[in-house]
């Protein structure tokens, strides 16, 4: 069983390549909490349970903690998880097997989506990252299905001053939904509400509007056809990320 999270389609696309390797199930995390199921329902009767989930801030997003938390997993069964982040993750897996105990977890580099503060990856670097996803993907496939113990994170440099002081201030921006804004013409096709994971986008009078339960993880930025939904002032000049782009 695959339980994943994803924003902008990097981790589903990785869990989906997980599941055809190791023909466990799939299970959209955003979808449960979306219909109001309670994660201690869910009954586990798989041998492996895999929790796949970007990396927000050098964390698992909250919401992501919030589930697992609440997941009843039975004794023996396999516990993983991959996160996937454009570059490193600091202690945000250990942070997060502190939540759920984990025999083994990976990352997985995939291109960057945090543009408020970063350009997208370049062309190269975005298909350099997902080529060699692929083989990274196998190790993965490989090591689960024969429940090996594995922990192979990348942290980066000063990983704890980056998953515990920056995270801090992170979190507080969540609230400044009002930095949310419109550069030019909104053609009302909805998709971005469709994309928020949080159901925290709401098309009001044709246009969107942002209430105070975001997780800054920008998928309704990325997903406007029209790229005219902006993030303060960052975001004007830079492009949007499409994962379908660089699948061959
Ligand atoms: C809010 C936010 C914070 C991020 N923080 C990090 C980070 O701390 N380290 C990193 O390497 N990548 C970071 N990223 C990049 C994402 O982890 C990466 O692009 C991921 O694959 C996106 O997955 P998704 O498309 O499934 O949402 C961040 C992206 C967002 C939107």
């Amino acid at each position: 069983m695959i339980f994943y999270f994803s924003c902008t389609g990097n981790s589903r696309w990785v869990a989906e390549q997980i599941a055809l390797g190791t023909n466990d199930k799939l299970t959209n995390i955003d979808e449960l909490i979306k219909k109001g199921e309670n994660p201690s329902d869910i009954i586990i009767n798989d041998d492996r349970i895999g929790i796949v989930f970007p990396t927000h801030c050098w964390r698992a997003p909250k919401p992501v903690v919030d589930f697992v938390k609440r997941l009843s997993v039975p004794k023996g069964v396999f516990r993983y998880a991959v996160a996937t982040c454009g570059d490193n993750m600091g202690k945000g897996m250990r942070m997060f097997s502190k939540a759920f105990h984990l025999d083994s977890a990976w990352t997985v580099q995939m291109p960057n989506t945090y543009i408020p503060m970063f350009n997208l990856d370049t062309d190269e670097v975005a298909q350099k990252k997902i080529d060699d996803a692929h083989a990274r993907i196998a190790e993965i496939v490989d090591a689960v299905c024969q429940c090996w113990s594995t922990w192979s994170i990348k942290e980066g440099g000063f990983p704890r001053f980056k998953s515990y002081a920056i995270y801090s201030s992170f979190v507080k921006g969540y609230k400044h939904t009002e930095r949310f804004h419109l550069s030019g013409n909104c053609v009302e096709c909805g998709k971005c509400a469709e994309a928020c994971p949080m159901e925290n986008v709401k098309i009001e009078g044709g246009k969107p509007s942002w209430s105070n339960h975001c997780i800054q993880c920008m998928a309704c930025v990325h997903i406007c056809p029209q790229k005219v939904i902006q993030y303060g002032k960052g975001t004007e000049k830079r492009g949007r990320y499409s994962l379908l782009k660089y699948l061959k």
